[in-house]
This record gives C-alpha cells, sequence and structure tokens, in this order.
C-alpha cells in the first residue's frame, strides 16, 4: 500500500461489557489493512466505581481494557477521519463518549473539527432498540463539526447481510448472550476500509487542487 495520503484514523469508543470494543476493534484493523494510520483509543469511563465493581462483565470489561489509551482533543485534532462508537443508551448516544465529545469545543471554535471525514458504530440489546436514532443522533454533532459524514451505505454485499446503513451494528440480546459474530465484523472491517479509501481520496484531491 502506498504511504501517499495515508490517512490519520482515530477510531474513538466507549464500551462497559465489550461489544462496542470489539466492533472497535474489527473496524481499527479494517482501517489499518486499507494502508491507515490508526489509533485504537476509549474515552473515559464516567461512572462510579463502586458501581462498575457491582457488575461483573462491567467490571471485567473495565480492567481488561485499561491499557488502551484514553482520547484526547489531540487525537481527534490528529486525525484525517474519526469513527466513533458507542452502545446505546435509551435509544441515544451515552454519556461518556457525550462528555468527550463536550470537550471538543476548543477544537470546534479554532475551526479544527470541520473538513474532516466522520463515520460511526453502535450496539443494542434489542433488535429495534434504537441503533438507527442512536447513529443520527451522534451524526447531529457532526454536522456543528462540519465534517463529512460517511456512512457504510449499502455500498458492499456485507451490508445487505447486517442491514445497517448508517453505521456497523450488532445486537447483544438481553443478557449479552449474543456474541459479535462474522456479519458484525465483517461489517466493522467493510467500514473501516471504507473510511480510509474515501479518506486517502479526500487528501489526494486536495493535494491535487492545492
Ligand atoms: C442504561 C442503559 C440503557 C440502554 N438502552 C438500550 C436501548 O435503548 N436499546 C437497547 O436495545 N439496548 C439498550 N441497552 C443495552 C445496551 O445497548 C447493550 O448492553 C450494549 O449495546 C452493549 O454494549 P457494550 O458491551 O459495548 O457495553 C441499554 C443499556 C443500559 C445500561
Amino acid at each position: 500500500m502506498s504511504e501517499a495520503f495515508k490517512p490519520n484514523i482515530a477510531v474513538v469508543y466507549y464500551s462497559s461489557t465489550g461489544t462496542v470494543h470489539q466492533l472497535a476493534e474489527t473496524i481499527a484493523t479494517g482501517a489499518s489493512e486499507a494502508g491507515a494510520e490508526v489509533r485504537l483509543l476509549r474515552v473515559a469511563e464516567l461512572a462510579p466505581k463502586e458501581v462498575i465493581a457491582n457488575v461483573q462483565p462491567w467490571a471485567d470489561h473495565t480492567a481488561a481494557t485499561e491499557h488502551i489509551p484514553v482520547a484526547t482533543p489531540e487525537d481527534i485534532n490528529w486525525a484525517d477521519a474519526v469513527i466513533f462508537g458507542t452502545p446505546t443508551r435509551f435509544g441515544n448516544v451515552a454519556s461518556q463518549l457525550k462528555q468527550f465529545l463536550d470537550t471538543l469545543g476548543g477544537l470546534w471554535a479554532q475551526g479544527l473539527l470541520a473538513d474532516k471525514v466522520y463515520s460511526a458504530f453502535t450496539s443494542t440489546s434489542q433488535l429495534h432498540g434504537g441503533q438507527e436514532s442512536t447513529l443520527l443522533a451522534l451524526y447531529n454533532s457532526i454536522y456543528h463539526f462540519g465534517g463529512f459524514v460517511v456512512p457504510p451505505g449499502f455500498t458492499d454485499p456485507v451490508k445487505f447481510a447486517d442491514g445497517n446503513p448508517y453505521g456497523t451494528s450488532h445486537v447483544t440480546g438481553a443478557q449479552g448472550e449474543i456474541p459479535v459474530d462474522s456479519t458484525a465484523r465483517a461489517s466493522g472491517a467493510f467500514q473501516g476500509r471504507r473510511i480510509a479509501d474515501v479518506t486517502r481520496t479526500l487528501k489526494a484531491g486536495r493535494a491535487a487542487t492545492a
């Protein structure tokens, strides 16, 4: 893969029990295999330690991912493209990811969030539990950034298998009993590749017309 116009991609996510984390890893791998420089980053936890300790899967996942760097505004400034991931919370974005977005006001005020590529992914416990509303709510912020929303759409056969043109997604079941499957992994890898390809094209186009 040519190093020319290599895109910097930040995959920035929140996950309590590991589903969105697994999607983030497949998306990061897809982007990396398509030639991007990738940072896989989690956002800071906001829940009290005693609450997390009382939910074993949450405590286990927190301990298992302590080594993953915590996202900062500098990571967003570095990135040519940002792919955000969040579990669905009451049909909306998790507060932990929203809090991170709310730390980006300084970059926004300088126009530094604009003209980047953005995309997103999510998970729910229920089939009609709000994946689309969550992704669309997240994309609202991108309009305020002046970013370029690049959804996967139905631009690859895998999208007709997972059926979600707004972003990679997975349904976990009520107790989280349905593991991330090959369809979600293929969809995530495709989204990572697509964002890398689109971002490289944008960088090349800018260079050609500068
Ligand atoms: C406070 C809260 C609200 C939730 N709201 C929804 C919801 O609106 N729809 C849904 O299907 N699942 C909902 N869930 C389930 C989560 O979306 C699901 O557990 C999550 O996608 C798993 O992701 P994770 O393993 O990365 O944490 C909710 C879970 C919590 C804790």
